[in-house]
């Protein structure tokens, strides 16, 4: 059985890659290609982490710092395997606790209407829905535009 604290959050490095990349491909039905998510380490080396396990990548988080320094989960997934065990936690309140440390105060992200696992994870963290975004997805469905102040 999994003991999360097994499980080490550290920075994404460029070996990880092909990793990521299987747990993209089987959580999203657009997913970033390595050229992109090459893109973001390279940019947000800070801020693209991931949880190991066993020496086996089983999930990431990728963070960028816009303008203002305001904080924007990009995606966050965890091998289906691994799901409902704590590990999209651990996550996100690492990425969180970064960011914070940066310097910024508010957080925010977009969410598929219809994915019920992460809005509610996105709540247990504190997010507030301010809006949606109408077809914003590629498949015309509609984003839960979430905010976090990070005090
Ligand atoms: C969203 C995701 C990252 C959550 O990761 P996880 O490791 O399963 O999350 P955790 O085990 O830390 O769960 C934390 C909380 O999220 C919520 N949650 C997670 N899975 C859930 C599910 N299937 N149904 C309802 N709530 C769920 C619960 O509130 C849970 O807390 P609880 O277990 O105390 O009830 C994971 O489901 C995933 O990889 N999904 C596919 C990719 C994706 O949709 N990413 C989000 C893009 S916006």
């Amino acid at each position: 059985m999994l003991q999360l604290y097994n499980v080490k959050i550290r920075e994404f490095k460029k070996s990880d890659i092909n990793d990521v990349y299987q747990i993209e491909l089987e959580s999203f039905p657009n997913p970033y290609s390595k050229n992109l998510l090459m893109y973001y380490h390279e940019e947000f080396p800070d801020t693209f982490l991931v949880a190991e396990y066993l020496n086996r990548v089983i999930g990431f988080v990728i963070a960028t710092i816009e303008y203002e320094c305001i904080g924007h989960i990009l995606s966050i997934a965890v091998k289906k395997e691994f799901r409902r065990k704590g590990i999209g936690s651990l996550l996100l309140g690492e990425v969180l606790n970064r960011l914070r440390k940066k310097g910024c105060k508010k957080v925010y992200l977009e969410v598929r209407v219809s994915n019920i696992p992460a809005i509610f994870l996105y709540k247990k963290f504190g997010f507030v829905c301010k809006g949606i975004i109408r077809k914003y997805y590629l498949n015309g469905e509609d984003a839960y535009l979430f905010e976090k102040e990070l005090i």
